[in-house]
This record gives C-alpha cells, structure tokens and sequence, in this order.
C-alpha cells in the first residue's frame, strides 16, 4: 500500500452546520470534507504531467456541470497519461455542480500539487484523478463516516430509519443516474431525508454492493445516530432530520449559480475511515 497523506481539511467548526439543522426547509452549503493524496509524478516528466493535469482539470470543469454532473477524461500519452473524473451529487445545478468543481479543482491544485494519485471529497461534488486507470473499477476503501457522536436517533426511528437507508441502498443502484433520495414520515419525530448515490463510471450490479458495504461497514458508527453522512471514491449516502438535498437535479436544469462557501467539518464530529 502507498504512502498516504491525509489532510482532514478543515477540522474548523463553523456553525452552518448546526443552523442547517434547526431549519425544516433549507439547502445545505459546500463543504471540502476530506482530501487524499497519494504518488509523486516522476520529475523527468513534471511539465509533461503539470499540462495533463490543467488539460485535465479544465476538461472536468468544462464538461461535468453540462453532462448530467458526471464526467470523465483522460489526457497525456502513455506513460504520462492521466485519468480523472467528477461527480456532482444528484440533485446539483449546473451551476452547483461548475462551483463545486472549481472549488475542488482549486483544493486539489493547492493540497496536492505534485500528486498523481488525488481524491477530493465535497458536499457537493467528488473529483479524482490517477495515473493509473480506475474507470469502472468500484473501490470500498478509502471510506469515510461523519456523524455526532452523541446526536443519537430516537429510539423508536432507529429501525425505520436504517431499513429506510437499506432500502435507497437497493433501489438506488436501478435510477437512471444510480442516484436517489427519499423522505421518511416519523409521525411525531418528523421526517427523514436520504440519498444514495454511486459514481456513474461503474456497473449497476457494483453499486449494490458498494452501497449495502458502506451501510454494513459502517453500522456500529451510524447505525444509532440521527444524521450521517458516508463518502466513499464509488458511492455516497446521507441520513439527515431535514431536507439536504434541493428539488432540482443536475440533469434537468441550470439552477441557482450561488456562490458555494465552505462549510468545515466540525470538531466533535466523529470521523471514521477506512482504509483497503
Ligand atoms: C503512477 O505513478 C506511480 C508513482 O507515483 C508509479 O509508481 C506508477 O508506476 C505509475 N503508474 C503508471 C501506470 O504509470
Ligand atoms: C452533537 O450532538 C449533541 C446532542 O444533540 C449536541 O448537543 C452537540 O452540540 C452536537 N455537537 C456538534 C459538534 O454538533
Ligand atoms: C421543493 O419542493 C417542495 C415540494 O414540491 C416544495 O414544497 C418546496 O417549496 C420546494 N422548495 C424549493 C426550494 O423549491
């Protein structure tokens, strides 16, 4: 296994996400969750790589926004090729999905300038690159859990609530974007909000199992919690007591072009990796 260098950007508390909590009908804002970078390019062929990677990036800023919130590029020949994607979660804008690329774009250029090997998670979108080709290939490491520790559901929820997230875990993986999100009525507790979303670039069959792996992977941090959130390189789902997720979705409209802050992950938040 490589040498990995991890850099939980922004263990800062800003308190967005605790307003984001108490309203029952808000978007969420961008967050860079986590940063992994791994390889060095070779110096012989650093200007070689630096020209893939902004040929690269500038495709992926380019095209992801106005393809679904998905795409994938490859630049460079042979030894110096380069393979990279973005995917914007399923119910970003246009432009949502162009902020949020930018921002992770940024992220990765300033963290992990000589990096071969990048992952880039935000709220809002997912970018990664590597050397080495990884299209269509479903990875379950590399995972990550954010919850609040001490923020446990109500007792009566807990089984709703994860059979509710087993259910978009199975049912997501046949949408036509493999992504999905759903509302759960809790009666007096309120409601639930989840989604479920794999990266297009791999099988309907593979998301099923990186979907039901994260949720299994996972069960003794999230299983008695009222929010979570799992970020992995080929799927993603959140658990939350408000609505997250806007109405629109990438595909269908160019949305709102607010400008995208940065919400950190905050201290105190219990953050669980796991690595292959
Ligand atoms: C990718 O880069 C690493 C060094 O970071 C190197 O060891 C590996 O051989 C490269 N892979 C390819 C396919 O060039
Ligand atoms: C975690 O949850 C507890 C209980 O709801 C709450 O009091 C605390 O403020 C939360 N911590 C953070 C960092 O959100
Ligand atoms: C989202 O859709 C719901 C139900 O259709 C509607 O009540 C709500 O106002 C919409 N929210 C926004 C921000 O458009």
């Amino acid at each position: 296994m490589e040498i990995f260098r991890f850099a939980i950007v922004g263990a800062v508390f800003s308190a967005l996400i605790l307003l984001s909590s108490s309203g029952p009908c808000h978007a969420d804002s961008n967050a860079n969750t986590r940063i992994q970078c791994s390889g060095t390019d070779d110096s012989t062929t650093e200007n070689d790589f630096q020209t893939n990677l902004m040929n690269l990036m500038d495709t992926l800023v380019l095209k992801g926004p106005v393809s679904g919130g998905f795409y994938k590029a490859e630049t460079g020949k042979k030894a110096n090729k380069l393979f990279g994607l973005v995917q914007c979660r399923g119910d970003m804008s246009a432009g949502n999905c162009a902020n949020c690329t930018n921002d992770a774009v940024a992220v990765a250029k300033s963290k992990c300038p000589k990096s071969n090997e990048v992952m880039v998670w935000f709220t809002w979108c997912f970018l990664r690159y590597s050397n080495e080709s990884f299209f269509g290939i479903m990875e379950q490491g590399s995972v990550l859990a954010i919850t609040n520790d001490t923020d446990f559901e109500d007792p009566h929820v807990l089984s709703k609530g994860l059979s509710f997230m087993g259910g978009l875990a199975s049912t997501a993986p046949n949408q036509p974007h493999m992504f999905q999100k759903a509302v759960l009525d809790v009666g007096q507790s309120g409601k639930r909000y989840g989604m479920a979303q794999c990266s297009l670039d791999i099988s309907r069959a593979d998301c099923g199992v990186c979907l039901d792996a994260q949720l299994t992977s996972f069960r003794t941090t999230i299983g008695n919690k009222r929010w979570w959130e799992t970020y992995g390189p080929s799927c993603f789902m959140w658990y939350h007591d408000y609505k997250f997720y806007f109405n629109i979705s990438t595909s269908a409209s160019e949305g709102s072009r607010r400008a995208s802050s940065y919400r950190r992950v905050s201290i105190g938040v219990t953050i669980a990796m796991l690595m292959s």
